[in-house]
């Protein structure tokens, strides 16, 4: 038997740019997703699933998916799920079928949209089949394996996700050939957020591609949201490295704009936003993929946290009290 871990994350600056080159800020969140994996005599490995765990088989595996969910969001994503398990399992060249896998997962972090579960799952995977077959993967190995299994969930990841998956922390990311660019951002101290969970699960393939074809559309406004979206990138980096923290805000505002613009935004996002300023966040954004999923609000101290969080659940939507930087 063997475990691993993978965080979850959240995307502070320049999701859905950071796909064609741009630079963007992510970090993981304090939730995480904890893999076992056990070998399994026969097709249909022992032990009882536990109560309520999403149940999937493949080539040789098994999944019990215990984590926390977003109603429907482990149904909706499981052919992704099995295709991710599947790619995985063929970079590692594991064959399943010749050795049966019994797989866990669980862990706080929700399965939900916007937050990094995919990627999360993927690194917890990576890691756990590392342990148990003695393959002594690196990180920077246990993350190729996770960008492979990313790839089953939506087929060009930028790589952000894995990346905050694998090594946690706060940091500039940008994709690169051969190499991604990942550079830490130091903040001196711990910076609360609240992530506002929509509820809705998306598809990040498909909204990922909706933006392409608008781009293509009207390539001349997109490289005008481009530019901006690098320039907040750049400067984000600076305020949050120099604690300036009602810059980083208005930054998010500014960003959150850009997304709607590239037609991103969802009502229940935009109710969630509007919840989070009104509370007094210092700055409130859709973060991922976006028209479903979660948006991150920017509340330094614990008092601001709890009021917007509070909020939120009065509102009739759960919220995720976390942190970002040090
Ligand atoms: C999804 O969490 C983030 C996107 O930018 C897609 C990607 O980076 O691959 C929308």
């Amino acid at each position: 038997m063997a475990n691993g871990l993978g965080y979850g994350k959240v995307i502070l600056f320049g999701e859905h740019f950071v796909v064609y080159g741009l630079p963007a800020i992510a970090s993981a969140v304090s939730d995480s997703t904890l893999a076992e994996i056990t070998l399994a005599k026969g097709a249909t490995p022992p032990g009882r699933p536990g109560p309520g765990a999403f149940i999937q088989e493949g080539r040789g595996w098994t999944l019990h998916d215990s984590r926390p969910e977003t109603p429907g969001y482990k149904v909706e994503k499981a052919p992704e799920q099995k295709r991710s398990i599947e790619l995985m399992l063929a970079v590692l060249k594991i064959d399943a079928a010749r050795t049966p896998l019994k797989i866990t997962l669980a862990g706080d972090l929700k399965a939900a949209s916007g937050v990094g579960a995919s990627a999360a799952s993927c690194a917890a995977i990576a890691r756990a089949l590392s342990g148990l077959f003695g393959l002594g993967l690196s990180d920077a190995q246990v993350n190729e394996v996770a960008h492979e299994g990313e790839k089953g969930y939506h087929g060009t990841p930028s790589g952000i996700d894995d990346t905050a998956a694998t090594y946690g922390g706060l940091f500039l990311f940008r994709k690169g050939q051969p190499k991604n660019l990942v550079e830490p951002i130091r903040t001196g101290r711990p910076v609360e957020i609240v992530m506002g969970n929509s509820g809705l699960t998306a598809s990040t393939t498909k909204i990922v591609d909706g933006v392409r074809q608008r781009r293509a559309a009207d390539p001349g406004r997109f490289d005008r949201i481009f530019a901006e979206a690098e320039r907040i990138v750049q400067e984000s980096r600076r305020a949050l490295q120099a604690g300036e923290l009602e810059r980083v805000g208005e930054l998010m505002d500014r960003n959150h704009r850009l997304l709607v613009e590239i037609g991103v935004s969802g009502e229940r996002l935009e109710q969630l936003v509007g919840i989070a300023k009104r509370e007094g966040a210092l700055g409130a954004k859709i973060t991922g993929t976006g028209v479903g999923g979660y948006m991150v609000a920017l509340t330094p101290g614990r008092e601001l946290q709890q009021n917007v969080a509070r909020a939120m659940e009065r509102a009739g939507f759960s919220a995720l009290r976390t942190s970002i930087g040090k």
